[in-house]
């Protein structure tokens, strides 16, 4: 059986005495389910204390990011090859790194490269702007973003990534207040499966984990869930609060995969 992969970013939160406190919460209140699997993205510095406190049949752990380079004279970056043990996953491209860092797609696919070379899973988040999306540029931008970031895998590799479309105009960051509509986030999962085809074949963009993040709150999990070939969600501030994520988890856990 396919799980439900929801993934919490925390993005740049939490000391590690308070995430330590909210995991003890999450822990407590989520029980394990068979169709759901867990990911926490705390920030760098909470990873290696975290890693040592969860539960690992309840909980996995993602980086937010690292830096495409394994090792050497990068004065303030950590390396995929650092992470490596401590993380089963990793955030490559989140809208707020391309916009506040401007990281190219070029960088993102060193990115993502180097998290498979490393044997971490990417999570490779795409999405248009408010801007993008009014100019009817949508596709063309996922196009882009997408086949510019897997350029340099090969077909076994790609399985290992895990995509996110990310609407940015609906991300809480950026003004969103609610999740883009079910028929939205269809059509754009739609089309970067079709991509994916293009690329790869019609078995592996089938197979591919495609999730959806922006916004989502408890009461869109079941609607954004039911959607054919969503296979997750990835909540940002609603990961904050224990019982909003937790929540979250029981909804997924309702809806069959
Ligand atoms: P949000 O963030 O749920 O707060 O909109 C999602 C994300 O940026 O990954």
């Amino acid at each position: 059986m396919k799980k439900f992969l929801i993934v919490g970013n925390w993005k740049m939160n939490l000391n590690v005495h308070e995430a330590s406190v909210l995991v003890k919460r999450l822990d407590d209140n989520i029980k394990i389910q068979r169709n759901v699997e867990i990911v926490l993205a705390p920030n760098l510095l909470v990873l290696q204390p975290l890693s040592r406190e969860i539960d690992k049949r309840k909980f996995k752990l993602a980086a937010q990011n690292a830096y495409f380079v394994d090792e050497g004279a990068y004065t303030g970056e950590v390396s995929f090859t650092m992470l490596r043990h401590i993380v089963e996953y990793c955030l490559v491209g989140h809208s707020e790194r391309r916009i506040y860092f401007n990281e190219s797609l070029e960088v993102v696919r060193d990115k993502v490269a180097a998290a498979i070379r490393n044997d971490i899973k990417p999570i490779l988040c795409v999405g248009e702007t408010a801007q993008e999306r009014k100019d009817n540029e949508t596709k063309r931008v996922l196009h882009d973003q997408v086949t510019t970031a897997l350029a340099n895998l090969t077909a076994e590799e790609i399985d290992k990534v895990v995509i996110a479309y990310e609407p940015v105009w609906a991300i809480s960051t950026f003004g969103g207040n609610r999740p883009a509509k079910p028929e939205e986030i269809k059509s754009s999962i739609d089309w970067i499966r079709s991509i994916l085809a293009d690329l790869y074949g019609y078995g592996a963009s089938k197979d591919q984990t495609v999730i959806y993040g922006a916004s989502v709150e408890p009461e869109f999990v079941s609607s954004i869930l039911s959607l054919e070939g969503v296979n997750g969600l990835l909540p940002g501030a609603a990961s904050l609060n224990y019982s909003m994520f937790t929540k979250i988890i029981e909804a997924a856990a309702k809806v069959k995969a």
